[in-house]
């Protein structure tokens, strides 16, 4: 990318005489405009040069939410000037069936033999009804979501879930699928990931109001 300028030269001698042709020096008025010419491509040098290190930085930093309103409306707290804001369905929670909206009381009590049965195996279990899903099927959806992760050159943010969260740090962390689902992974808390020669160095930061 560059810029391109154009302009005539400052005022000539022959141009206040009004002639034409000839080899005449600047006017005072035409050596003013030029300070002032090289003052303003000074200036728009400047702002070129600022607006593509905005433009670097900008394609620099990706921010994927999943498509659930809590997660939307985090997102929705950055500048979409600043940062390339994406909303991805995969990253959406576990979809727990018959059981979206209950709270784990309610399941006991409504769907006793499954809330055992998920006590039981919770890697495994898929929840019954519409779209039910289990830790396998969450960790299977994500996979395409985890090439894409380790492919990307760019820094990013990724506003998601719990159990979704479980399966992202769990990959990265190496943590076995059995251990996944029962991980602590607290709402508020930042976590960071740089992958280093051998192995991966986690920080977290935890938001105290
Ligand atoms: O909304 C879903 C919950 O955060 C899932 O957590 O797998 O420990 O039941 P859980």
């Amino acid at each position: 990318l560059r810029q391109i300028f154009l302009t005539r030269h400052g005022e000539s001698t022959d141009n206040v005489l009004g002639r034409i042709g000839g080899d005449a020096p600047l006017s005072p008025r035409g050596k003013k405009f030029a300070k002032a010419l090289a003052r303003f491509i000074k200036q728009q040098r400047l702002a070129f040069a600022l607006e593509m290190v905005r433009a670097a930085s900008n394609s620099q930093f990706t921010v994927w939410t999943s498509m659930l309103k809590r997660s939307t409306e985090t997102g929705a707290a950055f500048d979409p000037d600043e940062y390339d804001v994406k909303h991805i369905r995969f990253l959406n929670e576990i979809n727990s069936g018959c059981c979206e909206g209950l709270t784990y009381e309610d399941i006991q009590k409504a769907y006793p033999e499954e809330f055992h049965a998920r006590q039981a195996n919770k890697l495994y279990y898929r929840y019954p009804g519409m779209g039910g899903e289990s830790y396998i099927d969450v960790i299977h959806r994500l996979q395409s979501m985890i090439i894409e992760l380790e492919r990307m050159t760019q820094s990013c943010l990724i506003i998601t879930h719990r159990v979704i969260m479980r399966i992202l740090l769990g990959y990265l962390l190496d943590w076995t699928q059995t251990e996944m689902p029962h991980m602590m992974v607290p709402i508020h808390t930042v976590y960071e990931i740089r992958p280093k020669p051998y192995g991966t160095e986690l920080k977290k930061w935890q938001y105290i109001e």
